[in-house]
C-alpha cells in the first residue's frame, strides 16, 4: 500500500537492499527493490514510482547509465545517488546529469529519511505544478481565451458556468470590442453541445432574402439562380450552437422567422412549404439598445424578450481597469510569439500611459496597440514613444475654475448652466447624435432627451454653438446675467 510515497531501490548489494529496505518501510513508504540496472529500469517503467535510490558502483549497468536510463522516462523523477565515500566524484558527476542528491556509504539512517523526504517533497511540488499548469490550460481553453481578474470579469465568468449548460437563448451586449465573441465561444465550450458545431451568423447588411437563404436554405426554384436546393447554417448548427453576431441587424421579417425556431424549434426552407426540426442553442450579441430599437419599432418586441432571458453585459474597458495588465502581459506574449521576437517587456511608464487612457474601443483597440509596438519595437523593451499618439495625449476633461464675483451668485443658475453647456458640448463631441451624446455623459437617452427640451437646446443652437475656439461667446451674453468668468466655456469642453 502507499502511504508516504514508492520508493524503487538499485542496488547489486543484498545487505544494502535489505537495510534500506528495512528503514524505509519501517518509515511508512512503498519500497520495491532490484539487484540490476536493468531490472530496476524495468520496474520503473512498470510501476508508478516517486524517487529511486540507485547504487553508483553496480557491475554491468552501473549507477550513472541507470541513472540517464530513468531520467530518460521520467525527466522529473528524483534519482538519490549511492557511493562509497571513496568515489565522491562519480556522485558529483551524477548531480551534473540530473540526479537529486547523493549519499555516502557508509550512511547514518537519518541522513537517508532526510534525504529521501526531501526529494519527495520535490516530487510532490513538480505534481502540483503540473496540475495546477493543466488545470490553468484547460481553463483558458474553457473560457475560449477570455482575459480577465477584474471582480467585473469574475462575474461574468461565473455567469458563463452559470448559463452554459442549459439551453436557454442568452443575449450578450457591452460596447464594440469588449469581447462579446469570445463571451458567445466560451458559452458553447462550457455547453453539453461543445463537441457539435458553434457556427456564427454576421447579419451584417445582408437583405432578407439573402439572410434567410443563408440561415434556412432554400429548394430549388425559390428565386432566379436557385438551381439546387441548399441547407442552411440552421441545419449545420442542429445539436450545436448558432450565435447571431449584431442581432440588431437582422430585418424584421427575419425577425419572425428566428423566433419560430425558438419557440416551435422548427423552420421553413426559402421558398418551400415543409417544415424543419431543429435542435439549436441560440446565443446573440449586440451594441445596440435594443429596448430603444423596440420603442422606435425596428426590432420586434416578443423576440427581445425572449432574447433577454439570461443577459452577460461585458462591462467596458475602462470600467475594469484593473484588467489592462494582464491583458497587456497576454497579448504582448500573443505577439512576440508571432513576430519571433521573445522576451518583449513594457516599461511602467508605457504602462502608466495605457492605464490613464479611455479605451473608447476597449480590448479590440488595446490588442492593436500592443500589437503595433511589439512589431515596431527594436529592443526588448516597449516604452512610451511606442504608445500611439492618440492613446499619449487624450482630452482630459477639466472642471472649469470658478471665480465667485463678490456679490456672490445663485448657486442653481450655476449649476444649470454647466449641466446645459456640458450638455451642449457632448452633443457637439457626439456630432449632434444623441445616443452617442447619452453614452458619453452616461446618462440614459431618455434623461439626456428631458434634460435637451428643458434646456432648449435646438439643433440650430448646437451648430453655432460653443465651440472650443470660439469660447461660446455669442452665446453667453444674451442667456445669462452672471460674469462670464464664472465660468468659462472653453474649459467645460473636451480640448
Ligand atoms: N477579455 C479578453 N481577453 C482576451 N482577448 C480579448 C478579450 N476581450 C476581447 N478580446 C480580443 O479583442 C478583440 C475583440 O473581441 P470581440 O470580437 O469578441 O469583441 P466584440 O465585443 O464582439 O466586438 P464587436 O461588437 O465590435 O463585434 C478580439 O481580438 C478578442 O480576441
Ligand atoms: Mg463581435
Amino acid at each position: 500500500m502507499r502511504r508516504n510515497g514508492s520508493l524503487l531501490v538499485i542496488d547489486d548489494e543484498e545487505i544494502m537492499r535489505e537495510i534500506l529496505e528495512a528503514l524505509l518501510t519501517r518509515e511508512g513508504y512503498d519500497v520495491r527493490l532490484a539487484a540490476s540496472g536493468a531490472e530496476g529500469i524495468d520496474l520503473a517503467k512498470s510501476v508508478p514510482i516517486d524517487a529511486a535510490i540507485v547504487d553508483v558502483m553496480m557491475p554491468g549497468m552501473d549507477g550513472i547509465a541507470v541513472l540517464d536510463e530513468l531520467k530518460k522516462h521520467d525527466d522529473e523523477l528524483p534519482v538519490l545517488m549511492i557511493t562509497a565515500f571513496a568515489s565522491v566524484e562519480n556522485a558529483i558527476s551524477a548531480m551534473k546529469r540530473g540526479a537529486f542528491d547523493y549519499i555516502t556509504k557508509p550512511f547514518k539512517n537519518d541522513e537517508v529519511l532526510v534525504v529521501v523526504r526531501n526529494a519527495l517533497e520535490r516530487r510532490q511540488l513538480i505534481a502540483e505544478n503540473t496540475a495546477l499548469r493543466q488545470n490553468l490550460q484547460a481553463q483558458q481553453q474553457k473560457f475560449a481565451g477570455i482575459i480577465g481578474r477584474s471582480p467585473r470579469m469574475k462575474q461574468v465568468f461565473d455567469l458563463i458556468i452559470q448559463a452554459a449548460p442549459s439551453r436557454s437563448t442568452i443575449l450578450i451586449t457591452g460596447e464594440s470590442g469588449t469581447g462579446k465573441e469570445l463571451v458567445a465561444r466560451a458559452i458553447h465550450n462550457n455547453s453539453a453541445r461543445s463537441d457539435r458545431a458553434f457556427v456564427t451568423v454576421n447579419s451584417g447588411n445582408l437583405p432578407s432574402d439573402l439572410l434567410e437563404s443563408t440561415l434556412f436554405g432554400h429548394v430549388k426554384g425559390a428565386f432566379t439562380g436557385a438551381v439546387y436546393p441548399k441547407k442552411g447554417l440552421c441545419d449545420l448548427a442542429d445539436k450545436g450552437s448558432i450565435f447571431f453576431d449584431e442581432i440588431g441587424n437582422i430585418p424584421l421579417e427575419t425577425q419572425a422567422k428566428l423566433l419560430r425556431v425558438m419557440q416551435e424549434r422548427e423552420f421553413m426552407r426559402l421558398g418551400g412549404m415543409e417544415t424543419i426540426k431543429v435542435d439549436v442553442r441560440i446565443i446573440a450579441a449586440t451594441n445596440c439598445d435594443l429596448k430603444e430599437m423596440v420603442d422606435e419599432g425596428s426590432f420586434r418586441e416578443d423576440l427581445y424578450y425572449r432574447l433577454h432571458v439570461i443577459n452577460v453585459y461585458l462591462p467596458p474597458l475602462r470600467e475594469r481597469k484593473d484588467d489592462i495588465p494582464v491583458l497587456v502581459h497576454h497579448f504582448l506574449e500573443k505577439y512576440s510569439e508571432e513576430n519571433r521576437k521573445p522576451g518583449i517587456e513594457l516599461t511602467a511608464d508605457a504602462l502608466d500611459l495605457l492605464m490613464d487612457y479611455d479605451w473608447p474601443g476597449n480590448v479590440r483597440e488595446l490588442e492593436n496597440v500592443i500589437e503595433r509596438a511589439v512589431v515596431l519595437t527594436t529592443g526588448a523593451r516597449i516604452d512610451a514613444d511606442l504608445i500611439p499618439e492618440n492613446v499619449r495625449s487624450s482630452p482630459t476633461f477639466q472642471i472649469p475654475r470658478f471665480v465667485v464675483p463678490p456679490e456672490g451668485i445663485s448657486f442653481k443658475d450655476v449649476i444649470t448652466n454647466v449641466e446645459k453647456r456640458l450638455i451642449e458640448s457632448t452633443l457637439e463631441a457626439a456630432g449632434g447624435v444623441q445616443k452617442r451624446a447619452a453614452e458619453l455623459l452616461r446618462i440614459k437617452p431618455t434623461t439626456l432627451n428631458e434634460m435637451i427640451k428643458r434646456y432648449e437646446i435646438g439643433p440650430r443652437r448646437k451648430k453655432n454653438g460653443i465651440r472650443p475656439d470660439e469660447g461660446g461667446e455669442q452665446e453667453s451674453k444674451p442667456s445669462s446675467t452672471r460674469p462670464r468668468s464664472a465660468f468659462p466655456a472653453t474649459e467645460l469642453t473636451r480640448d
